[in-house]
């Protein structure tokens, strides 16, 4: 199978040159000449309940996160993603939205607001907001108004009489399934129909088929940029729209995957009516056009959409846009984590494995798009636990080595790993809507835990007693205080890379990567007149010995600019291109004389 893929993509890439028959090979041509702020960018992921309490209540807030702006403009990062802050009865921490225009009082106020985008302008941070088109909470205005059938508002969300079974008692309209398990459609009492909601019961969907919807959702956009936001990752894109009903008001029940036996289980059938519609896409595209136009009037540098899609590849590739038509700067490459062995456990992964993922992204991004690199998110697992803890230099390696734009979830930087929490301590909706055999599957709590500020109580991220979320007890060595203090640690071999990654052959350079073997994956980056450096990683756990001369065209020797921590090289020590030893694990950049 891997002979096929390795012939098939040497005869994609046209190349005549041969190589080991297991060698996996693929190369991308010279990134595009960085021409706007965002496309070399770093961006991070804060999830700010979790990232720094400033008010001693055990809950991180918006004084927090600015009180440690100055780490992230140290860390080299030029964008600071929030995952949601706005007003909310935090059914599912904030992606319940009672109100788009406030701030959740326990996260602080829309003062506190204002100033943490001026401090991070003045340290020349830029501040992106999570946008939450798809649903609001049930407690928003807009939706008790509908509730009400208020004027204007009666049609804002998915309402549907549903229907009698043969007994006579009220069933739902349809078979379709809520992401937190179970049906999709919810009873209201008041109204007398039933809502729909494709995540939690707490989330009704907004009916973006009403013009009315579309028009408020682009007031949001526009008040907080008015407050200075430099653009918007936008949540859970492809749930947008559903499928029209038919004439008499049906709306089509969605086939079984064959997946699971689960009947509550949103992967029981497959979304075909109610993701991934292409009216979704051209929504993404009137956001685009919404910011470029902001842009024209305001100035300014550009705005810019990241978009969340786990869809399939051809249809996450349209939220770029078109030939014609501008669509978000970023759709998220999750293929570091949907690809390889599924989203649990990547420990295994063979270097085959590492050279497909990249390509599957490369491969496929429309020419001219700049490319991007997501590891993790607050709804997965922690990098170090996926790919297992000795791969967490190699990740990072990764994230800052590819060509284009990084994402990185806050604490990946110090090799946070996820916290078992208890059935009891269990906070997220994804796992309380389940039960206590069953909800390891889908909590999403162990990699929310407090940031891991330093060695004292709390990990420095609080002052009071408990925190929301417990303490991962690893604090005590994982922590940034600890790391920067260190000789070497993931830290401070995120910032070497950080440095390497202003060098222009990162910034601009050509991508040429192989897979040598199970163990050994090489990726050259090099630009003319300017240093060609190497990632060379062992992602498995026995030596290895790889010949990179012919894979990645180079010859000679070259000097070790960056080790991760299973390495004993030290920086400058020669490496031989056609004979490179590793160490179980073991990962170095190096880079030409
Ligand atoms: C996105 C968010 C996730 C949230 C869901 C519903 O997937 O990342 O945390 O639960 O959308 O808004």
């Amino acid at each position: 199978m891997l002979k096929i893929i390795s012939l098939l993509l040497l005869f994609a890439l046209g190349q005549e040159r041969t190589f080991a028959c297991d060698d996996l090979v693929g190369q991308s041509g010279r990134a595009a000449p960085v021409r706007e702020w965002w496309q070399s960018a770093q961006f991070y992921q804060i999830y700010p309940r979790s990232f720094m309490d400033s008010n001693g209540d055990g809950i991180g807030d918006l004084a927090g996160i600015t009180s440690r702006l100055s780490y992230l403009k140290e860390l080299g990062v030029t964008a600071v993603w929030l995952s949601p802050i706005y007003t909310s009865p935090m059914a599912d921490f904030g992606y319940d939205i009672a109100d788009f225009f406030d701030i959740q009082p326990e996260y602080g106020t829309l003062d506190d607001f204002d100033k943490l985008v001026q401090e991070a302008n003045r340290l020349g941070l830029k501040v992106i907001l999570d946008f939450v088109p798809n649903h609001s909470s049930d407690e928003n205005d807009w939706f008790k108004k509908s509730v009400r059938r208020e004027r204007g508002y009666e049609d804002y969300y998915m309402w549907h009489d549903g229907y009698k079974n043969e007994q006579g008692e009220r069933v739902p309209p349809n078979n379709w399934l809520q992401a937190f398990r179970g049906s999709a459609w919810e009873w209201n009492e008041e109204r007398q129909q039933y809502y729909l909601h494709q995540f939690a019961v707490k989330q009704p969907d907004l009916n973006y088929r009403n013009p009315a919807v579309v028009a408020q959702m682009k007031r949001v956009l526009t008040y907080w940029l008015d407050r200075g936001v430099s653009g918007f990752r936008v949540d859970a894109v492809p749930w947008c729209f559903e499928v029209l009903p038919d004439e008499t008001g049906r709306y089509p029940d969605e086939p079984k995957s064959g997946y699971t036996d689960d009947p509550d289980d949103s992967s029981y059938l497959l979304h075909i009516y109610t993701q991934d519609l292409p009216e979704t896409v051209d929504m993404v595209y009137q956001w685009r056009k919404l910011l470029d136009d902001y842009q024209r009037i305001h100035g300014g540098d550009r705005r810019v959409l990241l978009t969340e899609a786990w869809s399939p590849l051809d249809y996450v590739m349209k939220f770029y846009g078109n030939r014609t038509t501008k669509g978000a700067q970023m759709p998220f490459n999750f293929q570091f984590i949907v690809g390889g062995n599924g989203d649990k456990n990547n420990t295994n992964l063979p270097a085959t494995g590492f050279a497909k993922i990249i390509s599957s992204w490369l491969d496929k991004m429309p020419s001219g798009q700049v490319a991007n690199w997501v590891m993790g998110n607050h709804d997965q697992r922690r990098v170090g636990s996926r790919y297992g803890e000795e791969r967490i230099d190699t990740m990072n390696m990764l994230q800052m080595f590819l060509p284009g734009v990084s994402i990185t979830y806050m604490g990946e930087e110090i090799g946070m790993t996820d916290l078992d929490i208890s059935w009891e301590d269990s906070r997220d909706p994804a796992a309380c809507n389940s039960n206590a055999n069953i909800y390891e599957q889908f909590t999403r709590d162990p990699a929310r835990t407090p940031f891991q500020w330093s060695s004292s109580a709390n990990a420095g991220f609080s002052t009071n007693a408990t925190t929301w979320l417990p303490i991962n007890p690893n604090y005590v060595t994982v922590n940034v205080e600890t790391e920067k203090a260190a000789t070497k640690s993931h830290l401070t071999i995120y910032n070497q890379l950080v440095e390497l990654r202003k060098s222009r052959t990162l910034q601009e350079g050509g991508t040429s990567y192989a897979a040598v073997g199970e163990n050994v994956l090489a990726i050259k980056r090099s630009l003319q007149n300017e240093k060609t450096y190497l990632l060379l990683a062992n992602v498995l756990d026995t030596d290895a010995t790889a010949d990179v001369t012919s894979v990645l065209r180079v010859s000679g020797n070259f000097k070790t600019k960056i080790s991760n921590m299973i390495s004993t090289r030290k920086e400058g020590d020669t490496v031989s291109a056609d004979s490179v030893s590793l160490r179980p694990y073991e990962a170095i950049i190096v880079e030409s004389d």
